[in-house]
């Protein structure tokens, strides 16, 4: 079995705490205060998940960091450096500010980007970052469909060894190309989260790519997506 270590104990830590574990990894969450972290382990409970501390989280085979950069989450994970070093780090990161109004990074990179520049050593993979937390507690839409999880990372090998953790999870996993995309993918959720407060879904909203396979001349002249 694959262990893998969820530093932070917010919204996002325990609902990811809670779907690896019924997935079937071992999970280690980890916490500022290892006391609160032992007593949701106990809570999410089936034996499977562990509580500590940010470094016993980071011991497992993959770790999932799952703080705010504006939170100083650079920072906090210098100390695990060693930890890090070549195992996959799954990065659900999303650069807002304060007030959710705006990212604290620029357009010209992305969260994903910037961990994986002042952490070199460690492989990171993008994802989970465009599913708004409350998706966890009913991932799925309206005739059971699955929305999208857009997976992205320069490491095909890590991108692998995550995607085969998430197996039989209720969403519908998309192999979505290089680093670089998550500038995309971190602006879809803040896109989607001012979409979603205008349509009053907020905070149950999420991306599905529509589409059809589509071979030259089988059909028509039409573009795939074009006038349908
Ligand atoms: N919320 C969403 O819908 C969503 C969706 C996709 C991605 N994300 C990303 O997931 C990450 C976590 O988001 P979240 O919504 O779970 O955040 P959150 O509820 O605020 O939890 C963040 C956790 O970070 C830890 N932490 C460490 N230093 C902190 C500090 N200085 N101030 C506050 N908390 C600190 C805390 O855990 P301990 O006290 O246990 O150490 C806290 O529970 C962010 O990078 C976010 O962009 C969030």
């Amino acid at each position: 079995m694959t262990s893998i270590g969820i530093l932070g104990t917010g919204r996002m830590g325990l609902r990811l705490a809670r779907l690896f574990a019924r997935s079937g990894s071992e999970v280690v969450i980890g916490s500022r205060t290892p006391e609160r972290a032992r007593a949701i382990a106990a809570r999410l409970g089936a034996g499977a998940v562990r509580g500590g501390s940010y470094a016993d989280a980071a011991d497992a085979d993959a770790v999932l960091p799952a703080l705010f950069l504006r939170d100083g989450l650079l920072d906090q994970l210098e100390p695990l450096r060693a930890r890090l070093a070549g195992k996959p780090y799954v990065d659900i990161s999303n650069p807002f500010n304060a007030d959710y109004s705006d990212f604290i990074l620029p357009w010209d990179t992305s969260g994903a980007e910037e961990i994986q520049k002042r952490f070199p050593e460690a492989r990171v993979v993008g994802a989970f970052k465009n599913v708004w937390w409350e998706v966890f507690d009913a991932p799925h839409f309206d005739a059971g469909l699955e929305s999208d999880v857009y997976v992205v990372s320069d490491d095909a090998e890590a991108k692998r060894s995550v995607l085969a953790l998430t197996h039989g999870m209720p969403f519908r996993f998309v192999d979505a190309g290089r680093l670089a995309n998550a500038r995309v993918v971190e602006r879809m959720t803040l896109f989607s989260g001012e979409l979603g407060q205008r349509a009053g879904f907020f905070p149950r909203m999420n991306w599905r790519l529509l589409g059809e396979p589509w071979t030259p001349g089988a059909k028509d002249d039409l573009a795939p997506l074009a006038a349908r």
